[in-house]
């Protein structure tokens, strides 16, 4: 086992910027003095994930050490650009887990500022790191013989003419060196405004060794404690909203349109799942029903409808409020609102029937989850003292009792303070699967003990570990050869997208890098408990292969799973195997059925594609026709968005149908010549958003089942047609169907019936793994396993990879 107080090797790598920092060194046991080893630092655009391991190993080579003997990582946790500080994050995470060795994360500004400090440089220095789009990342130091000090709290973003202003502006301006890759793209600017002097430019990106230098000064200030250096902390340093989420800024206070979605229709929602959403004007008058049901007979007196109208219209401070629905019912809301960095909770109200459910703590995470994105870092609130039931719920999430109001509810009924640091702790179990927060552990994980024979099963049953990060799922599942399923863990982040009606991708890709080492854990203790391993989780040594889904798909979410796949791989000497996502939808049928066989025809009907395909053989798929607009799951989800259902719009627009008739509106069937295979789903789309405004102009209800199977009737009966013409024209005898809306029960009953009454065989997949998951991933990457198909550590994500 590995300890920080005897950390001796370690590699800092940093690709926020064009720089590829990749440098290893010795650190003195006893005082910490830096030795540097061999540095592979160069500049190299966009090109990261391809060359990141092989600098690594290279590097090593040349200080002559071998990667087992690395006892740590450092990583840059930026600011710099998006992609490139999650490579460089995921990769380090893949190392350090591989390894069980330390992650420690460092501000690259300040690796910069060292940087120059390294070369030199004393006095006032001003770092002004790029952060596309206009702005920088502006930071300011004061470098002496003794190191270098920061004159700032926290790194952010601004635009580059509000920096040029700041520093020109300042009383020593004329003693201010400049620095940072900013000064390529903005450099004039600053020497306009009289800021002329700057650093050498060879020294205008990190280094690896400043990276080290930036880190042993942070790692003094917070005393190595125990538990530091667990790879699942480490998060980049965000000083930016996405776009989507800087719209939902405004939304949480600086700027609330009243008008809230479309609906009118609150019976027919009947059959919607329990769903969050953020609080609207519309919701004003059954939140105050629920509140007066829940604080009867309490000290506390219920808000009234007005009271919740004016948080959520043109508040004064930033404020954030969620609400619980089921069956197109109100059963709880919270909300809170921000004060310097905290927020304040200022309501939590459950329904009594719905209690015990987990609701409020999910409530309480979606309000905390957006206080983060305000800036809180805490979060606060009151409760009566003989509220026993609430201060244990809020204590289980983190609240501590910070101070006690006496008689604020009323003689004898004292308010008690409760604080806790964000993120809440949301711990996950099966009945509310909410994201959670990273929990403190003890790091790096004791190393199990096997007996002969445990080791002898693990070296027999050659495991394969695969990750999927495609979308917005991340995923993990553990397969041995043989085909058993030893593990399947999915964390979905619908619930982040949600609200805006689709997958954000930048979204997406922040949540891979927070979610990925606790997925994985997961699998691992999964597959260790289903082996009966006596010493506890499978380590990552022990695996035969890791795969992990190279494309198609959003390509910052598929850099996280790839980068991380690849640090882990190499850091745990096991072969890397590159699966294609659409041949895992594929495969996820061999689940249902191990003996399909090809030739067969293929229904590919996911969230990004929608093909007819003749497989030929296993590795052999002729494209009979795809999409050539929208996919059938983004119809689905465009569909519900419109009637203002939430998202994904697939399993409740599903729900929906079960009670509707298909027949009762004629929906346009595209493309449905003889012989033609392609698709079209945007005619009907708009078809479908077509309807809803005539109806809803001519103030009729629409009657949201019927058109929800009528829809599902349209989008169906063309993929049986063409489903059914190409087994006839190729004589194949089989049929299968994959991605997520072959978890469609219409979709799977149609085709059963008819194909079956044609004499077709038809494979669904199991009904969990249509949307996407890992299981499909693992089978895809065990049959390259038994091929030795085996990646190189230099492969990048592939977004448009096609089958
Ligand atoms: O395969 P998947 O999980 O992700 C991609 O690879 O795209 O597919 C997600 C899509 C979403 O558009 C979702 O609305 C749809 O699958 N979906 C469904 C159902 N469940 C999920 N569509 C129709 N009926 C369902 N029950
Ligand atoms: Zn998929």
């Amino acid at each position: 086992m590995k300890h920080a107080i005897e950390t001796k090797f370690v590699a800092a790598i940093d690709t926020s910027t064009d720089m590829l920092a990749c440098t290893v060194a010795r650190i003195d046991g006893v005082d910490g003095a830096i030795d540097v080893l061999a540095s592979g630092d160069h500049l190299c655009r966009r090109h990261a994930n391809v060359e990141l391991i092989d600098t690594l190993d290279a590097t090593l080579v040349r200080a002559g050490i071998a990667r087992e003997q690395l006892d740590a990582y450092v990583v840059g946790r930026g600011p710099g650009s998006f992609t490139g500080v999650r490579i460089g994050i995921s990769t380090a995470k893949g190392l350090a887990y591989g390894a069980n060795a330390h992650l420690y994360g460092t501000s690259t500004l300040d690796a910069s500022a060292w940087t120059a400090w390294l070369a030199g440089v004393r006095g006032l220095l001003g770092v002004a790191a790029d952060a596309m789009r206009g702005e920088v990342y502006p930071a300011l130091y004061r470098l002496d013989d003794a190191g270098v000090c920061r004159l700032f709290d926290r790194e952010r973003v601004v635009k580059a003419a509000v920096a040029v202003e700041e520093w020109a502006g300042r009383a020593d301006a004329a003693e201010l060196q400049l620095t940072g890759d900013g000064l390529v793209r903005y450099g004039d600017r600053f020497e306009e405004a009289g800021l002329t002097s700057c650093i050498d430019r060879s020294l205008w990106w990190p280094s690896g060794e400043g990276l080290l230098r930036a880190w042993r000064v942070g790692a003094a200030n917070a005393g190595d404690v125990a538990g530091y250096g667990d790879p699942a902390l480490v998060l980049p340093i965000y000083t930016r909203l996405s776009d989507a989420e800087e719209n939902e800024r405004k939304r949480l206070g600086l700027q609330q349109s009243a008008r809230s979605e479309i609906s009118g229709v609150a019976e027919e929602l009947a059959g919607r799942h329990l769903q969050f959403r953020p609080m609207g004007p519309a919701d004003a008058e059954a939140v105050e029903r629920l509140e007066r049901a829940c604080f009867e007979g309490a000290a506390h007196t219920p808000w009234s409808a007005e009271q919740f109208l004016s948080e959520l219209v043109e508040p004064a401070v930033p404020r954030s409020w969620w609400v619980a629905h089921d069956d197109g019912e109100l059963v709880g809301f919270a909300g809170g609102m921000v004060v310097e960095r905290d927020i304040e909770i200022l309501d939590v109200a459950v329904a009594p029937e719905h209690r015990r459910a987990g609701i409020a703590r999910k409530l309480l995470s979606h309000v905390s989850y957006d206080a983060q994105m305000l800036g809180c870092e805490t979060a606060s609130l009151e409760v009566e003292d003989g509220n026993t039931a609430a201060r244990a719920l809020y204590e289980a999430l983190g609240f501590a009792q910070a101070g006690r109001r006496p008689n604020y509810y009323g003689r004898g009924a004292d308010a008690v303070i409760m604080k806790a640091e964000l993120p809440l702790v949301l711990p996950v179990d099966a009945a509310s699967p909410e994201p959670t927060a990273a929990v403190v552990r003890a790091w790096p994980l004791v190393e199990p003990e096997r007996t002969d024979e445990e080791t002898a099963e693990l070296a027999r049953r050659r495991l394969v570990l695969a990750i999927e990060s495609s979308c917005d799922e991340t995923a993990a599942a553990i397969i041995d050869v043989e085909g058993n399923m030893l593990a399947n863990q999915v964390s979905t982040q619908i619930d982040f997208h949600a609200r805006f009606g689709g997958v954000v991708p930048e979204i997406a890709s922040r949540k891979h890098v927070e979610a990925i080492v606790g997925v994985i854990d997961a699998a691992l203790e999964e597959a260790g408990h289903a082996l009966g391993l006596s010493g506890g989780t499978v380590a990552p040594a022990e695996l035969a292969a890791i795969g992990v889904t190279q494309g198609p798909g959003l390509v910052g979410a598929l850099v996280v799973g790839v980068a991380f796949a690849k640090g882990m791989a190499y850091a745990a000497n096991v072969p890397i195997i590159a699966v294609n996502h659409l041949e895992g939808h594929l495969f996820a049928n061999l689940l249902a059925q191990p003996d399909l066989k090809p030739p067969f025809i293929f229904t590919l009907v996911s969230g990004g594609h929608t093909m007819l395909v003749h497989v030929r053989d296993w590795g052999d798929y002729q494209v009979l026709g795809e999409t050539l607009d929208d996919a059938v799951g983004e119809a689905f989800d465009k569909v519900a968005k419109a009637l203002g259902l939430g998202y994904p719009g697939g399993p409740i627009i599903s729900r929906l149908a079960e009670t509707g008739d298909p027949k009762a509106i004629e929906f346009p069937r595209a493309l449905n010549r003889k012989g033609d295979y392609r698709f079209s789903l945007s005619g009907l789309k708009t078809a479908v958003v077509n309807y809803i405004e005539q109806e809803t102009a001519a103030g009729r209800t629409i009657h949201v089942p019927d058109l929800a199977a009528s829809f599902e009737a349209a989008v169906f009966d063309v993929q049986y047609k063409k489903a059914w013409a190409a087994l006839r024209e190729t004589g194949a005898r089989e049929y299968c169907i994959g991605g997520g809306v072959a978890a469609n029960p219409h979709l799977r009953k149609m085709m059963m019936k008819k194909l079956g009454r044609q004499g077709v065989r038809v494979t669904l997949p199991p009904q969990g793994a249509c949307t996407d998951n890992a299981a499909m991933i693992a089978e895809v990457a065990r049959r390259k396993f038994e091929r030795g198909e085996f990646a190189s550590l230099n492969i990048d994500a592939d977004p448009n990879m096609t089958l």
